[in-house]
C-alpha cells in the first residue's frame, strides 16, 4: 500500500511517499528556516505565502523520487493539526485536491501523533504498552500508549515548549534561529555547572509529570542582566561565559525531561520508549538517555525524520488508511488540536495486552 503523506503545519512544507507504512519511498523537504532566520521566529504569514510557493514542486518531487505517478497512491495522509491554521489549510487543500481527483481516501493526521510513528522506520516494531516523549517547538508531552492509538497523557508542559524554550533563549543570546541546534553544538565547549541559574517551577503535585520551561527561561535572563552577558553581534564569537551559559541551560532542561521520562518508566512499566520531535535531535540528550536503563528500549528517529517531516505523518495515516478510514473532504484544519483519545484517569493496562506494531 503506497501512501501520499503532507505536512505543512509549521516552518516545514514536506510530502513523502511511504510503502506499507514502514518503507520510505521517497521523503522531501522545503525548509523556510532562511525565511524566518531574521526575524528570530516563525512569521506566521509567512509562512503561508511559501507553503503555497512550494507544495506543488514538493509534491511533485516526492512522487517523482518514488518513482510513482499520482494513479499508483492507495490513500493520502495529510496533517490537519496542532499547528499555525493559515499553513495547515494550504497543505490541508491540497491533499484534498489530489483526493478528489484520484478518489481516494484522505486521512487527517494529528501532527503529534506523526511525531509518535517517526520511530517505525529504524527501529524494531513497536511493543506496547509504550511511553512516548514528544519534545518539539510547539509540544512537550509525555504520553501513555497501552495499545497502537490509543493516547494518555501522563503530562505536558503548563507553559513553555521545551524547543521553544530553546528557541527563545537563543534569542535572547543573540546565537540565531532556529536555537536548538546552535545551543546543542555550543553547549559541547560548555560547563554546565558553570552558571547558577535561580528559578522555580509552578508547584506540581508529586504524581503529576507535568512540565515547566518559562521560569528557567526567565532565569537565564536574570542571569545574563545580572552578569552584563552582552547578546553575541552578528557573526562574532560567544564569549567563554555565554557558552556556559548555554549548557547549563541546555543541562537543566534535560534534566527536567529525564525526571519524567524516569517517574513514568517506573510506575508505568513500558516495553518500549519513544522519543520524538525536533528536540530529541539533541546530541546530550540522546547520550543521557542511551546511558540509562528504563527498563525498556529506547526508540528514536534519525535527524532528518526527527524534525518536521512528511514520512511520519504517512506511516500515522497507514494503520487508519488499512482498515478503511476515509475522512473525505469534510476535514478541518484545527491550530489547538490535541492528542489525547484515552483519560488515564483508574485507568489499568490489560495485563495480557501484547501489541506489536
Ligand atoms: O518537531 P519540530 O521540527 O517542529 C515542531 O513540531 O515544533 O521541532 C522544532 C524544534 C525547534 O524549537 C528547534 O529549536 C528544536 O526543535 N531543535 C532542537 C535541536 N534540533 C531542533 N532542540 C535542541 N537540540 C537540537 N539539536
Ligand atoms: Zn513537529
Amino acid at each position: 500500500m503506497l501512501v501520499l503523506g503532507i505536512e505543512s503545519s509549521c516552518d516545514e512544507t514536506a510530502a513523502a511517499v511511504v510503502q506499507d507504512g514502514v518503507v520510505i519511498r521517497s521523503n522531501v523537504i522545503a525548509s523556510q528556516i532562511k525565511t524566518h532566520a531574521p526575524y528570530g521566529g516563525v512569521v506566521p504569514e509567512l509562512a503561508s505565502r511559501e507553503h503555497l510557493n512550494c507544495i506543488d514542486h514538493v509534491v511533485g518531487s516526492a512522487l517523482e523520487l518514488a518513482q510513482v505517478d499520482l494513479s499508483r497512491i492507495d490513500g493520502f495522509a495529510v496533517t490537519k493539526g496542532p499547528g499555525l491554521v493559515g499553513s495547515l489549510l494550504v497543505g490541508l487543500s491540497y491533499a484534498k485536491s489530489l483526493a478528489f481527483v484520484t478518489a481516494k481516501p484522505l486521512v487527517g493526521i494529528n501532527h503529534i501523533e506523526g511525531h509518535i510513528y517517526s520511530v517505525v522506520f529504524e527501529n524494531p516494531g513497536i511493543d506496547y504498552p509504550a511511553i512516548a516523549l514528544v519534545v518539539s517547538g510547539g509540544h512537550t508531552s509525555l504520553f501513555l500508549i497501552p495499545e497502537p492509538e490509543k493516547y494518555g497523557v501522563l503530562g505536558r508542559t503548563r507553559d513553555d515548549a521545551a524547543g521553544e524554550a530553546f528557541d527563545k533563549v537563543a534569542k535572547l543570546l543573540g546565537l540565531g534561529y532556529p536555537g536548538g541546534p546552535i545551543i546543542d553544538k555550543l553547549a559541547r565547549e560548555g560547563n554546565s555547572e558553570a552558571a547558577e541559574l535561580v528559578f522555580s517551577v509552578p508547584r506540581m503535585d508529586s504524581y503529576n509529570l507535568d512540565f515547566s520551561f518559562s521560569g528557567l527561561k526567565t532565569a537565564v535572563l536574570r542571569y545574563v542582566k545580572e552578569n552584563q552577558i552582552e547578546p553575541v553581534a552578528d557573526g562574532a564569537e560567544p564569549s567563554q561565559s555565554m557558552i556556559d551559559l548555554a549548557a547549563s541551560f541546555q543541562g537543566l532542561v534535560i534534566k527536567s525531561l529525564l525526571a519524567r521520562l524516569r517517574q513514568a518508566a517506573q510506575r508505568h512499566s513500558p516495553r518500549t520508549i519513544i522519543l520524538a520531535g525536533g528536540v530529541a535531535c539533541n546530541s546530550a540528550l540522546r547520550a543521557a538517555i542511551a546511558a540509562e536503563d528504563f527498563g525498556a528500549p529506547v526508540y528514536w528517529p534519525s535527524p532528518i525524520l526527527t524534525t518536521d517531516n512528511a514520512a511520519m505523518i504517512a506511516a500515522a495515516g497507514y494503520p487508519k488508511l488499512a482498515r478503511g478510514e476515509d475522512h473525505g473532504l469534510e476535514i478541518a484544519a484545527c491550530a489547538s488540536l490535541k492528542l489525547e483519545n484515552l483519560s488515564l484517569e483508574g485507568y489499568q493496562i490489560p495485563k495480557k495486552a501484547r501489541y506489536r506494531l
